[in-house]
């Protein structure tokens, strides 16, 4: 029995795992984003997907697009067939306040978000769940609270729009017609299915069941009266690494039963560690990431000692051979960041067919970290805590569709 048990773990940890908790490749390698599409059953973001953005939007898609960081969907096809007939949706994304530092990897789905605000011209509201890192990180609720408003600022510096932009904290914010969606969600919802979505156990702290139906209810207008009143039927699309997919299949699954429509998802790759592609970047080390509050030195020293190479161990060897590309971190980070597509083909060539050395793609890529790092701290320093109160405040946001 116990032995059983035992080979049962072994099987399921030799698997990789991905979900809103843990995110681990299978035996140290690298994440397989094909068998997770299968797995959970979304839809790959193919070519013609972003040609149909690229026409609707008149403007280049965005980078995370163009080279399939954003790679998978829900339903974005309907969406885009409801705007080209002249029906706006809304934009629903948020952040888990764990720690106070954010790294490039958190930066991601707000720079994303950005975008897509900006090209559809649509409202985004934006959840910061400091319940749910209170639960799990065992954060005291007034630290998850105050790290909420804090993340709220980094958030703000990648350049919202206030007038079509509503922050919020669940500690805030939950109550009311929020509330009341919590609850028929979570009607709808057994324990024995919440554990085979959510992996919860009998050990378990029972505020981690009561978690699913806050991240789901922002999917649903409804849940903003001062928002979308009258407005019952807006569509909303959720930006979101994938790992946060297992709360919007619960949310996809009980929404026809309420009367609601399914929220679409765009969803992404992981940013990975300097040291390599098995994983996500990781809060608990600090030089497995670049935080944006990083000095230009820090990321300097940082990317030459730690960024992992797929260059040969001997120069010859490597104007012999060239750069493995396919393991390379320097090479990895700047197709997410350097936006210039004929500069980045120019890289991979020449220094795949070892033209190029390791230590110049290392080079390149600080020069353009530091900009993106140097350049949100200038706007982060520039949000003053009334602009928080101004993008957190509850009311309507009049020119939310212009
Ligand atoms: N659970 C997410 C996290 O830990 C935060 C979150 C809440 C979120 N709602 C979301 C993320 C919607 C993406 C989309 O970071």
């Amino acid at each position: 029995m116990e032995v059983d048990k035992k080979d049962e773990r072994e099987a399921e940890s030799s698997e990789q795992v991905v979900n809103p908790w843990e995110v681990s490749a299978k035996d140290g390698g690298k994440i397989d984003y094909d068998k997770l599409i299968d797995k959970f059953g979304c839809q790959r973001l193919d070519e013609s997907l972003i040609d149909r953005v690229q026409r609707l939007t008149s403007r280049q898609p965005h980078v995370f697009l163009r080279r399939s960081v954003f790679f998978a969907h829900r339903d974005f096809n309907e969406i885009l067939d409801a705007y080209e007939r002249g029906d706006k949706f809304y934009l629903y994304t948020g952040r888990g306040p764990s720690s106070e530092a954010l790294h490039l990897g958190h930066l991601i789905p707000f720079m994303f978000t950005k975008y897509l605000q900006e090209a559809f011209k649509v409202p985004l509201v934006i959840q910061l769940t400091d319940d749910e890192k209170s639960i799990w990180k065992n954060l005291s609720v007034e630290e998850s609270q105050r790290l909420a408003r804090e993340n709220a600022k980094d958030i703000i510096a990648c350049g919202f729009d206030v007038t079509k932009t509503f922050i919020f904290s669940d500690f805030d914010y939950v109550g009311g017609a929020f509330y009341k969606n919590m609850v028929k969600v979570g009607k709808c919802v057994t324990l024995n299915k919440a554990m085979g979505i959510f992996g919860f156990s009998g050990e378990d702290p029972i505020a981690k069941l009561s978690f699913p139906p806050v991240q789901a209810v922002p999917s649903f207008p409804s849940s903003f009266p001062h928002l979308f009143p009258g407005k019952d039927n807006l569509r909303c699309l959720i930006p979101c690494a994938i790992d946060q997919d297992p709360y919007f299949r619960m949310t996809r699954d009980v929404a026809p039963r309420l009367g609601y429509s399914k929220p679409a998802l765009i969803e992404s790759t992981f940013f990975p560690a300097l040291q390599g592609e098995n994983g996500k970047m990781s809060a608990s080390d600090p030089n497995s990431a670049i935080y944006v509050t990083d000095s230009a030195k820090d990321i300097k020293n940082k990317i030459n000692r730690y960024a992992f190479s797929g260059g040969q161990d001997s120069i010859e060897k490597h104007r012999e051979l060239g750069a493995n590309l396919e393991v390379d971190i320097p090479v990895k980070y700047l197709s997410f960041f350097l936006e210039d597509d004929t500069e980045l083909e120019h890289i991979k060539k020449e220094y795949g067919e070892g033209r190029m050395l390791t230590g110049e793609v290392k080079k390149r890529l600080t020069e353009v970290l530091t900009e993106i790092v140097e350049r949100h701290r200038r706007a982060r320093a520039a949000v003053t805590d009334e602009m928080v109160d101004a993008f957190m405040a509850v009311r309507p946001l009049p020119s939310m569709f212009e």
